[in-house]
């Protein structure tokens, strides 16, 4: 336990918009649970440097930074529990990005398919800091010496690309950081409901449900959702599949979705339609917005009332930027001394 209680546990988030259902099936409610069943060190924390390499608006910053922290603590982040900040309250963890990259080779960093798909989505804007990303979020991570990421599937390829650099930088500088690995959830990769085929994200839109839609706007875009796109004019809206493996990824998508907010009935009534081939979509479909609707309606409270009394998560980003700050001042001294600055 002892041992256990001494894990650093690390996430981040971009202020981007409003966080949807893949962020918090694959993220955030996995921090809702680590806060409580874990003893050791949390910190969460808003990537607002990082959010700098997509095309973006400057006057809309600041309000994605307050909401994505009023949206954190209205899902139920506790900062009693963990320490909250913004990224750019800790100008330590560029410096440290600085040194990290040099020790990372630039092949590596031309594998990450973060990378290729953002550059291939806004090629007007294929800038340097977009490929050093995950050179930055290694820094993230180490500059608390963090063991344990909690992410969606899409990170475990910059967190072990974080291992890579802590290696490189141990060989090179002496023993100095831990090899960190990403904690998933039982569902890391939420599916869009446009193309069920990628993941949802922010960045394509009718891809995903934000966890502050109103009831009316869930049901609009799951009313919208892929289900079977196959086999052409004959088609029929009843599947004949008995195998529920068989299902198109569309219907397997909101089937997955059910499970985690509908009750066991739910999932057990459209299940036994399924199978008997007396599915109606439009069915399962409003079903699980209303489910999805019921299940965040605390959680679109909280929100409002967080973003009427801003100030209230600003003292809270302040108490955790210097919580951090002092933890990132110990590291960067021990990496400058051991790099040879000072
Ligand atoms: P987006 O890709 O929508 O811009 P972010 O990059 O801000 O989302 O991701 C924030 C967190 O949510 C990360 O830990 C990421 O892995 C996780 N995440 C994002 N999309 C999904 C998804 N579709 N399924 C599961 N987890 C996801
Ligand atoms: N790249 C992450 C994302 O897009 C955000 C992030 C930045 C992060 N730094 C991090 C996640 C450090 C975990 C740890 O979702």
């Amino acid at each position: 336990m002892a041992e256990k209680s001494k894990i650093i546990l690390l996430s981040g988030l971009q202020p981007t918009g409003p966080l949807h259902l893949g962020n918090y099936l694959g993220a955030v409610r996995n921090f809702v649970r680590l806060q409580d069943e874990f003893a050791g060190r949390f910190f969460v924390f808003v990537a607002d440097y990082h959010s700098l390499t997509e095309n973006y608006d400057p006057k809309e910053k600041q309000n994605q930074i307050l909401m994505l922290g009023a949206e954190l603590l209205a899902a139920g982040l506790d900062p009693k529990k963990v320490t909250l900040y913004v990224q750019s309250d800790i100008p330590e963890v560029t410096e440290l990005c600085w040194v990290f990259n040099t020790v990372t080779p630039i092949s590596f960093l031309e594998r990450m398919t973060q990378f290729k798909d953002k550059a291939s989505r806004q090629k007007e804007n294929i800038n340097m800091g977009l490929f050093d990303y995950p050179v930055l979020q290694a820094a993230d991570i180490l500059l608390p010496k963090a063991a344990a990421v909690p992410v969606g599937e899409d990170q475990v390829q910059h967190v072990e690309l974080t291992r890579d650099i802590a290696r490189f930088f141990n060989r090179k500088f002496g023993e100095t950081f831990p090899e960190s690995k990403p904690v998933l959830t039982a569902t890391p990769r939420v599916m869009s409901l446009s193309e069920p085929e990628k993941k949802m994200s922010k960045s394509i839109p009718g891809s995903f449900i934000s966890l502050s839609d109103s009831p009316e706007e869930i049901k609009q875009a799951l009313r919208r959702a892929v289900t079977d796109t196959g086999p052409g004019p004959g088609r029929s809206d009843l599947p004949r599949r008995s195998d529920l493996q068989a299902m198109s990824p569309g219907v397997a998508n909101l089937f997955g979705l059910l499970r985690e907010f509908g009750t066991p009935e739910d999932v057990g009534a459209m299940e036994r339609a399924y199978r008997g081939g007396t599915i109606k979509y439009v069915e399962l479909k409003d079903l699980l917005a209303a489910r999805i609707a019921e299940y965040f309606s605390e959680f679109r409270k909280k929100r409002a009332q967080l973003l009427k009394n801003p100030s209230a998560v600003k003292k809270i980003f302040a108490a955790g930027g210097k919580k951090i700050r002092a933890i990132a001042s110990k590291t960067m001294r021990e990496v400058r001394q051991k790099v040879g600055l000072r």
